[in-house]
């Protein structure tokens, strides 16, 4: 079954053809990170004007790359919640019209389920049940995936996600945006144990998260050093960050798996391209635990995730009609239909 997958709910613009939830046809991406670079972040609007001057090429793009005839094209998936409405709106608008002049079946899918299911495409051995942790921009959550489209969420943040951490971290060190890659690049180069940032624990909520003190501690490290008139050493600063950030995700993520007895383990999302969170969960993991982390190409936003699983959703028989309409935030565990 092909599928052709839509994903705008950010500042990625990506068409994917998708072959049984595993194998990847063909994917197109248009990257917005240059334009919304000089606003220091993504601006809402901009990305959608951009979502609707590219999304059409793109797909003709994708079919042709594909080589496939649009009579091979079996459904249609996108990116349905959580992310920018106006953003999500383009590609669910997009994708309804090429179902309805199609008449093809039309598959709303989470974006955070579908980060999840980048690592069905690298990996044909994984299947649920497994523990996963989704660490990107907008979220980070600890998820008990039950079967294909079934979820329990067992941790989360309670204010900022793991990739805003990482990206504001990386703005007061004056990295460029989006700064999570940037912040990992220059980590390298520092003492990770040079300066002790906190990592907040919750008693009560162990597998979940904050970062809001760590975002303030590394603005008050910076601007106290140079009212001292001091330069911090910035490679310094960002390992011991990165130290604290990825030291909590991996922790709760380690300490979550053994509290519920789970031997697989994925992670996804932007986030879990970082070098540090990737060497703690190899250096942690039981002996009998085994880590699945998606290639660097599959952790951003991208379509293919959406079409792998889009075919998951379509086999559970979670396809909309045309009154489908795209929501800004929504729990993994909802069904979208
Ligand atoms: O999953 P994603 O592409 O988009 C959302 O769904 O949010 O995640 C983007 C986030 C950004 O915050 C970005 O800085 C972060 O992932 N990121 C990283 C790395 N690569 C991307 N954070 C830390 N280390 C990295 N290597
Ligand atoms: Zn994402």
């Amino acid at each position: 079954m092909n599928i052709l997958s839509f994903e705008s709910s950010c500042d990625e613009t990506a068409v994917a053809i998708v072959r049984d939830g595993r194998e990847v046809v063909a994917s197109t991406v248009i990257s917005q990170i240059d334009i919304h670079k000089v606003y220091g972040g993504v601006v809402p609007e901009i990305a959608s004007r951009y979502h609707i001057e590219k999304i059409s090429q793109l797909t003709e793009e994708c079919i042709r790359q594909s080589g496939l005839s649009e009579d091979e094209i079996d459904a249609v998936a996108v990116t349905a919640a959580p992310g920018l409405i106006g953003a999500l709106l383009v590609g669910l608008n997009f994708a309804k019209g090429y179902a309805y002049a199609r008449n093809l079946p039309l598959i709303p899918v989470h974006h955070i389920r579908a980060h999840v299911a980048a690592n069905y495409l690298a990996y044909p051995e994984l299947k649920p049940p497994f523990l996963a942790m989704i660490v990107s921009g907008g979220h980070s959550h600890i998820v008990l995936v039950k079967n294909y489209t079934e979820y329990q969420i067992l941790g989360r943040t309670k204010d900022d996600a793991a990739g805003e951490a990482f990206d504001k971290g990386a703005r007061v060190l004056g990295l460029p945006y989006p700064g999570g890659v940037h912040m990992d690049k220059l980590a390298k180069e520092g003492n990770p144990k040079a300066i002790q940032f906190p990592k907040v624990r919750f008693k009560e909520d162990p597998y979940d998260f904050s970062f809001s003190g760590v975002k303030t501690a590394i603005v008050n490290y910076v601007h106290n050093a140079r009212q001292k008139g001091e330069e911090p050493n910035l490679a310094d600063v960002a390992a011991s960050y990165s130290e604290a950030v990825t030291g909590i995700l991996a922790e709760n993520f380690l300490r979550c798996a053994k509290d519920y007895d789970q031997k697989t383990l994925v992670i996804a999302g932007g986030v879990s391209a970082n070098s540090m969170l990737r060497e703690k969960l190899l250096a942690g993991k039981e002996q009998d635990q085994q880590l699945f982390m998606p290639p660097l190409s599959l952790c951003g936003d991208n379509g293919a995730m959406v079409g792998a699983q889009a075919y998951y959703e379509f086999k559970a028989g979670n396809t909309a009609g045309l009154d489908l309409n795209a929501l800004s935030a929504y729990s993994i565990e909802k069904q979208l239909c």
